[in-house]
């Protein structure tokens, strides 16, 4: 049975879009929420509207996952599951993309990944174990052009998340480690592509549900669905695996 009930589970990047769907849908299975994001004014409208605890974080510093971990250790006792979510998305390619985009896409996706899952497993191990989802995308699989600093951190993302889920495996932790590979689902983060890349504006479309459907793009539950099944304990042998979530977008 598919069951979340009174895991206490992180998500970052929870004020918008995907982070948002999980952090709804986990809290409707009667999961203990920490939701955490730079977008403080939403993630605490969020928060408070589906019972859960926000914490403002931005994941690009190590200290503030050090503080957020001695939080749910304070506060909840123990964490079984992590979602690292948050992201950003920088239009450019290989000829046009700058260091400093470069940089703060690495910081956020690459740094941001890594600090959560060594923090998060550090309090995993003295609980029973627990669950990391990693939110890579299908950029990781195929080449697309207009993301390269995206599609280079989450290919990163990949790697290290099956290079986790092995040393948990090997030192009996209990811990699982899996990434989630989206293709391009109805949020803020995809508006913005689909205006910028092809002039559309999603939003104002006469009909977003049948405008989403003619563009193959699917819906923030579409994830959450799979978040909270790798989250419960109906997924403890699912480990170090790519779950591709794009309704065939990218199958060659
Ligand atoms: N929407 C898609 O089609 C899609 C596809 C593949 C992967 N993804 C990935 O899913 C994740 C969520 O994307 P989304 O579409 O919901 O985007 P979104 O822009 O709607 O939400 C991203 C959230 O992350 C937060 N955030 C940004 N920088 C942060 C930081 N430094 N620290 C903490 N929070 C920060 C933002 O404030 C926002 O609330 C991202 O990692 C994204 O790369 C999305």
């Amino acid at each position: 049975m598919i069951s979340v009930k009174d895991k206490v589970v992180i998500v970052t990047g929870a004020a918008s879009g995907l982070g948002e769907a999980d952090a709804r849908m986990l809290a409707a299975e009667a999961a203990t929420v920490i939701m955490t994001d730079i977008n403080t004014d939403a993630g605490e409208r969020i928060a408070k509207e589906i019972g859960a605890t926000f914490f403002e974080q931005d994941v690009s510093s190590e200290s503030r996952w050090a503080e957020l971990m001695r939080l749910v250790e304070n506060d909840f006792g123990r964490l079984d599951g992590l979602v690292n979510n948050a992201g950003i998305a920088v239009i450019a390619d290989i000829e046009s993309t700058t260091t400093e985009q470069w940089r703060r896409t690495m910081s956020i996706h690459l740094d941001g990944t890594f600090w959560g899952c060594q923090s998060a497993i550090e309090l995993m191990k003295k609980s029973d174990g627990g669950s990391i989802i990693n939110m890579s995308s299908t950029a990781a699989l195929v080449g697309i052009p207009a993301y390269l600093a995206y599609s280079a951190a989450k290919g990163g993302i990949r790697a290290m998340t099956k290079s986790i889920a092995v040393h948990c495996k090997q030192q009996k932790l209990g811990i699982r480690c899996n990434s989630i590979h989206p293709g391009s689902i109805s949020t803020p983060m995809v508006h913005t592509a689909v205006k910028t890349l092809a002039g559309i504006d999603m939003t104002a479309l006469p009909d977003v549900e049948q405008g989403r459907k003619d563009m193959g793009i699917g819906e923030p539950d579409d994830i959450a669905h799979m978040v909270t099944y790798l989250i419960s304990d109906a997924s403890k042998h699912v480990n170090g695996t790519e779950m591709v979530i794009d309704n065939a977008d990218t199958v060659v």
